[in-house]
C-alpha cells in the first residue's frame, strides 16, 4: 500500500506520515528531508541557494544517511529547501530516490508536496493535509522552541506564507492536492483525532481495514 500525504509547511503532515506509518507497518519517507539536506549542504559551502547548477550537483550525491542530521529540521534549512526545490533540475535529481523508496514490495508512506500528483500519482490513498497559517505558525514556533530556537511568532507566520506561496505558486510540481486526493483539515484537530481521521481515510480508501501492526 501506498500512501501520499501532501501539504504546506507545518500542516502536521510529518506527524501524522510518521503515524500512519508505524500503525500499518510501512517505511515512512519525509520527502522535504531531501530539499532540506540539499540546502543545508549549498549553505555550508557558502553556495547559492538559487544557483540550479550548483543545487544539482548536489542533489546528485544526496543519500539517505545525509538525511538523520538534527539540523535539518531547523528554520534556514526549511528555507532554504524551499528556494532549491523550485529548480527543475534538482526535482528530478530527486525523483528516482523517492520513487524507489516507494517501489518496496510492502509500499511505503511519503509526504512532501508533490507526491500525490508527481512522486506516485497511482498511490492507494492521497491525503492532503491543510490548517490555517495562523494554526501552523502556532505549531511551528512551539516545535522551534522546544529544539532551542529563538522564536517570533509573527516572523515564523511571515515565514510559513512567504513558503505556501513559493511553492504553490513555482512551474515545476507546485503544492497543490491531487484530484483524488481526500482533504483533512486539521486547523481544529490534536493530532490524536487528525490521526484517527486519517486511518478512517486509509481504510475507506481502500475498501477494507488493513492490517494494523501497532498504535
Ligand atoms: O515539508 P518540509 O517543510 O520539510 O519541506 C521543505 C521545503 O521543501 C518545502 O517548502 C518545499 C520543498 N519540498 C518540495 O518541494 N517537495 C516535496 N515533496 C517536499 C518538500
Amino acid at each position: 500500500m501506498i500512501v501520499a500525504i501532501d501539504g504546506p509547511a507545518a500542516s502536521g503532515k510529518g506527524t501524522l506520515a510518521r503515524r500512519i506509518a508505524r500503525h500499518y507497518g510501512l517505511p515512512h519517507l519525509d520527502s522535504g528531508l531531501l530539499y532540506r539536506a540539499v540546502a543545508q549542504r549549498l549553505l555550508i559551502r557558502g553556495e547559492d541557494l538559487g544557483d540550479a547548477a550548483a543545487a544539482l550537483a548536489v542533489a546528485r550525491g544526496i543519500e539517505p544517511k545525509h538525511l538523520d542530521d538534527p539540523a535539518l529540521r531547523g528554520r534556514h534549512a526549511g528555507e532554504g529547501a524551499s528556494i532549491v526545490s523550485v529548480h527543475p533540475e534538482v526535482r528530478a535529481a530527486l525523483l528516482d530516490f523517492q520513487r524507489a523508496f516507494a517501489a518496496t514490495p510492502r509500499g511505503a508512506v511519503i509526504d512532501g508536496r508533490d507526491i500525490g500528483t508527481v512522486i506516485c500519482p497511482d498511490a492507494d490513498v492521497k491525503i492532503f493535509v491543510t490548517a490555517s497559517a495562523q494554526e501552523r505558525a502556532r505549531r511551528r514556533a512551539l516545535e522551534l522552541g522546544a529544539r532551542g530556537e529563538p522564536v517570533d511568532e509573527a516572523a515564523v507566520l511571515a515565514d510559513i506564507e512567504a513558503r505556501d506561496a513559493r511553492d504553490r505558486n513555482r512551474a515545476a510540481a507546485p503544492l497543490k492536492a491531487a484530484d483524488d486526493a481526500v482533504l483533512l483539515d486539521t486547523t481544529d484537530l490534536d493530532a490524536e483525532a487528525a490521526f484517527a481521521e486519517a486511518v478512517a481515510i486509509v481504510e475507506a480508501r481502500t475498501r477494507r481495514p488493513q492490517r494494523a501492526i501497532g498504535g
